[in-house]
């Protein structure tokens, strides 16, 4: 064990810490789910939904019980919302077994749970000896010790598990992995730190290197695809059109109002000719406001919002669709641009 990178980061820890919810409990179900929010969330932004969620599903029988609509109902505006699916999929899992798993292979096995989770859960709820990797912890390594391999490249990512695991502290892995989360968030940042209060900067390469900003290497940016959404609200008196997204795409499961998806951004004239608009049989339409950009990990969403409306339904509906209150809307969990389009005027 190296402990002249551990000692320095659990006692900077012990001084800065973050108390949070999951940190006074050895409950591995509300540890779990702290780490299955905290894929892809930051903290500020999902403590309350993490207090919202525990109060509504305090144990594993509850979450396993209840709904998928409802579990997205409580996910709604996290985002990545097949996350929600895998945690509810994983507490069907869980109650199977009979209980919670208790090693590492156990609970690598939940569905949702990669490699970082698994060292998480394992090391704090049950002090199993696994290191945390993500981006902050190459963040760290690459810059204390000069690592200029790219961090994602096969190699990169082979080199920097084994240094983390070899960093580790095996006597208390779980404050070890919780120290190396809360440095990576709140001193070792990854755009100007404070290297002047930093507990490791005697022995930090890129340091004494002025380097700290060249910090992780990466080879190649993640590649990003643009989409183009065209949405049209349909709707008569109170009452509005919604379908439930199905396949392997984005928001699976999640609600929208009539969509129609082209490879480029479609003119009003070219939108009246798509058989959607066509089956809709509207007689009143009007384009609102600007495009709407959404950026998601890998994509770019290019939104467009039309308004429609009809003296009587189209009859049947389109495919999918179905008729329902404007006011029961809450009912159903939506994304976070669904969100945003259904606020529009
Ligand atoms: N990020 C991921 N897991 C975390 C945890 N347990 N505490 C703080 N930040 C985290």
């Amino acid at each position: 064990m190296d402990s002249f990178f551990s000692k320095p980061i659990e006692k900077w820890y012990k001084e800065h810490k973050r108390f949070l919810p999951w940190r006074c409990t050895s409950d591995p179900y509300a540890i779990w789910i702290s780490e299955i929010i905290l894929q892809q969330t930051r903290v500020a932004q999902g403590l309350e939904y993490y207090k919202r969620f525990m109060s509504r599903f305090p144990n594993v029988a509850t979450l396993a019980l209840a709904s998928e609509d409802e579990v997205l109902l409580y996910w709604q505006g996290l985002g990545y919302y097949s996350r929600a699916r895998n945690l509810h999929f994983a507490a069907h899992q869980i109650v199977e077994q009979g209980g919670f798993p208790d090693t590492y292979d156990g609970i690598r096995a939940l569905k949702g749970v990669g490699d970082y989770t698994a060292a998480a859960i394992g090391s704090i709820a049950f002090g199993l000896p696994y290191a945390v990797v993500d981006g902050n912890v190459y963040r760290i390594l690459s810059r204390v010790f000069g690592v200029e391999i790219p961090i994602d490249s096969t190699q990169g990512k082979k080199y920097f598990a084994q240094l983390a695991q070899r960093l580790l502290d095996v006597d208390a892995p779980g404050l070890y992995n919780q120290s190396v989360m809360d440095f990576g968030a709140l001193q070792c940042l990854p755009k100007s730190p404070d290297c002047t209060a930093c507990p490791l900067q005697e022995r930090c390469v890129a340091y004494a290197q002025c380097k700290v900003d060249a910090f992780p290497v990466k080879s190649h940016k993640t590649k990003v695809t643009d989409r183009y959404f065209h949405y049209m609200n349909f709707r008569i008196g109170d009452e509005m059109l919604l379908r439930q997204r199905k396949g392997n795409d984005i928001w699976k499961n999640l609600y929208e109002i009539p969509l129609v998806e082209a490879d480029h951004r479609l003119t009003m004239e070219e939108l009246e000719k798509t058989p959607l608009f066509q089956q809709l049989a509207c007689n009143q339409i009007q384009q609102v406001k600007e495009q709407i950009k959404h950026v998601l990990s890998h994509r770019v969403i290019h939104a467009d919002l039309y308004l429609l409306s009809a003296d009587k339904w189209p009859s049947p509906l389109p495919e999918g669709y179905f008729k329902l209150k404007v006011s029961d809307l809450g009912n159903y969990a939506i994304s976070r641009l669904m969100d945003v389009i259904l606020h529009e005027k």
